[in-house]
């Protein structure tokens, strides 16, 4: 049985990576995992320059999951061509960068630069809710998802990944504008937006007052999206939200995901992404099943 899927021509070994922001640049955890072992790993968002983040708390715990309002902090382009494509090319994985900006102007520069160097595809970030510019801001309104993505691809010497926000009332709306501006396939979801608050304190949690929800407690949600856009598009789609274990993978698979990415999970289990290749490969022994196309989109 192989598990081998392709996106935008690019042959990944199998369909699970890591979801941007949850795995760093993958060295935390060279030394609980194989990182040859994962299809691609997912790096945290970058911009044209370095980003502080948001002020902390930044992160909360929640019922099945958790919040978290980072602010995509990140060293800027040329510090993470410098240190972490080094590192990162020492393993056979697939390196999709996460690409973030406050204007038009800054994705386009970032993607630019990153045409100069050895990285196997972009994923334009329209839908982190944590930043006043760019991201979710530009992932809310089609004509905007259709435009920027537009735009960057024209600098991109790589296939473009467009991913998603579940902030909006119609996701197919949103895929069909990113296929319309050229998008070379698609990943959703990214988080919902959320709040706690302390009731002791009588303040949110976050500093920042609301931020992402992710873990398994969004996965109906995020397959559901995954299940309609699937149906609405004819692109490649990395499915994610809330995926602790093979099983959860293989119902995105089935739901029309041809890649799988895990986040939250990791910080639970450092090794769940590497459980989750392990899962998906004794469904696919226990069940028969050769080629992960026979199960994609059945549903
Ligand atoms: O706040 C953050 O850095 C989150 C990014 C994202 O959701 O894309």
């Amino acid at each position: 049985m192989n598990s081998k899927i392709t996106i935008a021509g690019v042959e990944f070994k199998n369909p699970v990576m890591t979801a941007s922001g949850t795995f760093g640049s993958g060295r935390e955890y060279g030394e609980y995992m194989d990182l040859n072992q994962l299809g691609a790993v997912v790096v945290k968002g970058v911009a044209i320059t370095p980003w502080k983040g948001n002020p902390a708390p930044r992160i909360a715990e929640t019922y099945g999951g958790m919040l978290n309002s980072v602010g995509l902090q990140n060293p800027g382009v040329e510090a993470f061509i410098e240190n972490d494509i080094p590192f990162l090319r020492q393993y056979d994985t697939k390196i999709i960068v996460n690409i973030a900006g406050r204007t038009i102007e800054e994705y386009c520069q970032v993607a630019e630069r990153l045409g100069e160097v050895d990285v196997d595809l972009l994923e334009l970030n329209i839908s982190c809710p944590n930043v006043k510019e760019g991201g979710v801001a530009f992932g809310t309104d089609p004509f905007m998802v259709e435009k920027v993505t537009k735009e960057v691809k024209k600098y991109s010497k790589q296939p473009l990944i467009v991913k998603l926000s579940p902030n909006v009332t119609d996701i197919t709306e949103m895929a069909r504008a990113a296929e319309s501006g050229g998008a070379d396939g698609l990943s959703l979801i990214n988080t919902l937006l959320g709040m706690a608050i302390d009731i002791y304190r009588r303040k949110p949690v976050l500093a920042m007052k609301v931020g992402g929800f992710s873990g398994p407690a969004i996965k109906p949600v995020a397959l559901r999206m995954v299940y309609q856009v699937n149906k609405a598009v004819n692109l490649p789609i990395i499915g994610m939200g809330g995926i602790m274990t093979g099983e959860d993978a293989i119902e995105f698979i089935m739901a029309g995901a041809t890649g799988v990415a895990v986040g939250t999970a990791h910080f639970n289990n450092p090794r769940a992404s590497l459980e989750v290749v392990e899962g998906i490969q004794k469904y696919m022994d226990t069940y028969g099943v050769k080629d992960l196309a026979e199960i994609r989109g059945i549903i």
